[in-house]
């Protein structure tokens, strides 16, 4: 994937690199063609001036025939240029070179077409071949002569185009040269650049996802740009922190899971090894059997609590929502309790809104909330202390609330109170308490998307509240 998208995204900048400086190099050789070829025509014309006054002097009769091919080769040597004078037809009388003498003896006429064009006293640029003369094509440039408004023939300069090319050569291998370097530059600051911002961080980020797959969750990737690759950087150190968050509970859950079977299962090894061994005498084999009896009790319903916790929470729990009167359920839920309400002598007090109240919910699963708040509140009351129950109306909803007057919980533990075996009095409830009542209730009512809070009361005392829906 790394390789790939490296690959990609370099593919990518050196086309672009590629066309936009083959395209800057073309267009810079073609305009400076046309740059150096225009200054050679100006150049040429300039020094045509010259040779117009001389050509016309001789015309006139006021110069010999070796003058003026005297004057020619000077200028044609000065000009890297051959050049030749043609008369008014056409045909040539004077050259700069001795070697194309030859052409004034022949009787050919050497510029026919061009003519129309000079004598309207144009130039004539082109290119043209002369294969009997050069080799080579040759430029050729014609600047016609006039005299008293007469036409009097043309110059013809001729230049060889592989001569007049050569320092062009020059100059497109600078262009091009530089092309190469420059593409070369922006590949490496490109490379440099795509590995710095984009590569290297994903590279980090992949390693860092692959550590915490292995299990080291506390593994974070470092970057702080304030780009899109930051932002993922960022997202992905957040959902790092969600693993972590959840392989801790993980582990402090099997701990604590092992740790409270593990002290029934301890003590019942102990008694019924103690009577087995004879440490423990007949007549008293009985009490440690009743006491290992209610160990397993609690082993049976720590086992059971947590089964219908895994099965709430997975939503593996199918639940039967019927019209169940609530009014009705508190009032079993009391009976239930009346031996150990007794036992403690505590006063409670049963507000209920109308004779039935009915709500929609799952009628076993209501009850078991209810039963685990009442037990509470039974549980951690005072002797003699209050508890109240009541149910009231509010909207489509309906109000239970359980109160009991006595202990209250600190804003700290109250942030704890839902969580697996959170006990907050360790000491005093290990032996009767399982930390499990409390989220077994808010996965139930999560469920059946209610609410639940706790809140303490003044003066004392703390109530827990949660909501049905009214039917
Ligand atoms: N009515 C209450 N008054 C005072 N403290 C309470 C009350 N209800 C719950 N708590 C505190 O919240 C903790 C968690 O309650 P929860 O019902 O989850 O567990 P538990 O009662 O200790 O064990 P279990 O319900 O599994 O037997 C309790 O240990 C207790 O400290
Ligand atoms: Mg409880």
């Amino acid at each position: 994937m790394k390789k790939g998208l490296f690959s990609k995204l370099m593919a990518a900048f050196i086309a672009i690199i590629i066309v936009s400086f083959v395209m800057t190099a073309a267009f810079l050789s073609y305009w400076f063609e046309g740059y150096y070829f225009k200054q050679r025509e100006s150049e040429l014309l300039k020094e045509s001036q010259f040779i117009k006054y001389k050509a016309i002097q001789y015309l006139d009769g006021n110069l010999t025939k070796d003058d003026i091919n005297d004057t020619l080769t000077y200028i044609g040597n000065y000009l890297s240029a051959d050049i030749w004078l043609v008369d008014n037809y056409g045909y040539v009388y004077s050259v700069s070179k001795s070697e194309h003498k030859k052409l004034i003896a022949t009787s050919k006429q050497i510029v026919t077409s061009d003519l129309k064009e000079l004598r309207e006293n144009e130039t004539v640029d082109k290119i043209e071949n002369y294969s009997e003369i050069f080799t080579d094509p040759v430029h050729t440039f014609e600047v016609p002569i006039f005299s008293d408004k007469v036409f009097k023939g043309a110059i013809m300069m001729h230049t060889s185009i592989n001569e007049l090319k050569e320092p062009l050569k020059w100059v497109y291998k600078i262009i091009w040269a530089s092309a190469v370097f420059a593409i070369v530059i922006c590949c490496i600051v490109i490379y440099y650049l795509s590995q710095k911002i984009i590569i290297r961080p994903l590279e980090r980020i992949n390693y860092a996802a692959d550590k915490i797959s292995r299990g080291e969750v506390e593994k974070r990737v470092e970057i702080r740009s304030n780009d899109e690759i930051g932002e993922l950087a960022k997202s992905f150190n957040s959902m790092a922190d969600s693993l972590q968050k959840v392989e801790k509970n993980r582990r402090e859950f099997i701990s604590n899971v092992s740790h409270e079977i593990r002290s029934p299962i301890t003590s019942i090894k102990g008694f019924i090894g103690g009577m087995i061994d004879g440490v423990i005498p007949l007549e008293k084999q009985n009490y440690y059997l009743t006491v290992t009896y209610s160990e397993i009790q609690r082993l049976t319903r720590l086992v059971n609590d947590l089964l219908d916790l895994s099965t709430i929470e997975s939503g593996q729990l199918k639940l039967n929502i019927e019209k169940v009167d609530i009014n009705e359920i508190i009032r079993l839920c009391v009976i239930k309790f009346e031996t150990r309400i007794n036992e403690k002598k505590l006063k409670v007090d049963v507000h209920l809104e109308d004779d039935k109240l009915y709500v929609a919910a799952d009628k076993d699963r209501i009850t078991q909330v209810v039963t685990n708040l009442v037990d509470n509140a039974v549980k951690y009351v005072n002797e003699n202390g209050n508890i109240k129950i009541f149910t009231k109306i509010k909207g489509e909803k309906v109000f239970t609330s359980i109160y009991n007057d006595g202990s209250s919980i600190s804003q700290s533990d109250m942030k704890y109170i839902w969580d697996r075996f959170y006990k907050m009095d360790k000491s005093r409830t290990s032996k009767i308490s399982t930390g499990l009542g409390l989220p077994i209730v808010r996965s139930i009512l999560t469920q059946l998307g209610e609410d639940i809070w706790a809140e303490n009361k003044k003066p004392d005392g703390i109530m827990f509240t949660f909501t049905l829906k009214r039917v």
